[in-house]
C-alpha cells in the first residue's frame, strides 16, 4: 500500500511517499523560512500564497524520487488541523481533488498526532512497524513541543490517549521565535537560539522557570517577557548584549522545564517511555539533558531524527497509514474542513 501524505499546516510545504507504513520513498520538504525572515515570524497570507505555488512542484518532486507515477498511490493522509487557516486549505484542497479524481481514500489527520508518529520514522529501517513489531510500544508519555503547542500526553494504543498537561499561553517554539527576534538572530528563532548558546554560558542569567514543580501544565509567556524585558533594560543601559550568554541561559531554563515536568509526567502516571515530537525537539541540549536523566533513572526516551522533528509529509503517511491498518478513516473524510484549532483529543 502507497501512502502520499500532505502536510501544508504552517510555513512548510511538505509531501512524502510511504510504502506499507515503514518504508519512505521520498520526503520533500519546501521551506518558506526566507520569505518569512524579514518579518521575524509567519505572515500567514505570504505563507497560503507560496503553498499554493509550491504544492505541484512539490508533488511531482516526492513522485520523481519515490519512482512511481500518480496511478500507483494507494491513499491520501493530509493534515486538516490545528495550523493557520489559509495554508491548511491548500493542502487539504489539493489532497481531496487528488484523492477524488483518483477514486482512492483520504485521511484527515491532526498534525499534533501526527508529530508523535514522526519520532517512529526511521530513514535507515523505514517507519516504524507498528503491526509487527511492538517496540516501542505503549503506553508512552508523549511531550511535544513545537512552535504552536506545548503539551504532556499519555498515549495508551493508536485510538486511545490523555491530554497530561499543556501550556496555559505560549508554546515553548513561539518563545524561543520571539526572543530570537528581539535578539535580531532571524528566523526560525529555535535554531539560532541553539547556535548562539553553543558559544555561551548557561547560567550567566537567572531565567524564571515557570510553574516549575506546579502540576504538568506549562507557561512561557512569563519566560519570554522576562528575556525581553531583560535585553531591553540591557539595551536602554549601557547598550551592551551578551547575545549567546542570552541565548544559553534562555534555553536552559526552557529546557529545565521541559524535561522537570516530563519527569513529573513519568512519576504520575509510572508509564516509563517518553516519546518527544515537534520542532523544539530537535534541539541538541533538549535531547542531551532528556537523555542523560533518561539513563539515570531507566526510562527510554525516543527522539525523532532531526529531519522528522520539523513539520513534514512522512509523519502524516505514516499516521494515515495506521488508521488504514486500524480501519479509522472518518467517515466524513471528503467533506471536512480544515480546522484551525483542532485539538489532539479524542481522536485523530
Ligand atoms: O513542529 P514545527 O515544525 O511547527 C509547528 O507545528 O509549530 O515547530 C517549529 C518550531 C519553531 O518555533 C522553531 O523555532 C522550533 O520549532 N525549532 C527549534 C529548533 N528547531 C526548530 N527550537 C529549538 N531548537 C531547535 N533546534
Ligand atoms: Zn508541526
Amino acid at each position: 500500500m502507497i501512502v502520499l501524505g500532505v502536510e501544508t499546516s504552517c510555513d512548510d510545504t511538505a509531501i512524502a511517499v510511504v510504502r506499507n507504513g515503514h518504508e519512505i520513498l521520498s520526503s520533500v520538504v519546501s521551506s518558506q523560512d526566507s520569505l518569512h525572515e524579514p518579518y521575524g515570524g509567519i505572515v500567514p497570507e505570504v505563507a497560503s500564497r507560496h503553498h499554493l505555488e509550491m504544492v505541484p512542484d512539490v508533488f511531482e518532486h516526492a513522485l520523481e524520487r519515490a519512482g512511481i507515477t500518480v496511478r500507483e498511490i494507494d491513499a491520501i493522509g493530509v493534515t486538516f488541523g490545528p495550523g493557520l487557516l489559509g495554508s491548511l486549505l491548500v493542502g487539504l484542497c489539493f489532497a481531496r481533488s487528488l484523492a477524488w479524481s483518483l477514486n482512492i481514500p483520504l485521511i484527515p489527520v491532526n498534525h499534533h498526532r501526527a508529530h508523535f508518529y514522526g519520532a517512529f520514522l526511521r530513514t535507515d529501517s523505514g517507519i516504524h512497524d507498528f503491526s509487527s513489531a511492538p517496540s516501542p510500544g505503549f503506553p508512552f508519555i508523549g511531550l511535544l513541543v513545537s512552535g504552536g503547542h506545548t503539551a504532556l500526553l499519555s498515549f495508551h494504543c493508536h485510538s486511545e490517549c490523555f491530554m497530561l498537561g499543556a501550556t496555559r499561553d505560549d508554546a515553548c517554539g513561539e518563545l524561543m521565535d520571539k526572543v530570537a527576534r528581539v535578539l535580531e538572530l532571524g528566523y526560525p528563532g529555535g535554531p539560532a537560539i541553539q547556535a548562539s548558546a553553543a558559544s555561551g554560558n548557561r547560567s550567566a542569567i537567572d531565567f524564571p522557570r515557570p510553574m516549575l514543580g506546579k502540576g504538568l501544565d506549562f507557561s512561557f509567556s512569563g519566560l519570554k517577557t522576562a528575556a525581553v524585558r531583560y535585553v531591553m533594560e540591557k539595551k536602554a543601559a549601557d547598550g551592551t548584549l551578551n547575545v549567546p550568554n542570552i541565548a544559553a541561559s534562555l534555553q536552559e531554563a526552557a529546557v529545565d522545564v521541559l524535561v522537570s515536568k516530563t519527569l513529573a509526567a513519568v512519576e504520575k502516571t509510572g508509564i516509563t517511555t517518553v516519546v518527544v515530537s515537534g520542532g523544539v525537539a530537535a534541539n541538541r541540549r533538549l535531547r542531551n539533558v532528556l537523555s542523560e536523566t533518561a539513563e539515570k533513572r531507566g526510562l527510554e526516551v525516543i527522539f525523532p531524527e532531526i529531519r522528522f522533528c520539523t513539520d513534514n509529509g512522512a509523519m502524516v503517511a505514516a499516521l494515515a497509514s495506521v488508521l488504514i491498518e486500524n480501519d479509522s478513516i472518518p467517515e466524513n473524510a471528503f467533506v471536512l474542513d480544515a480546522n484551525p484549532g483542532a485539538a489532539i483529543l479524542p481522536r485523530i
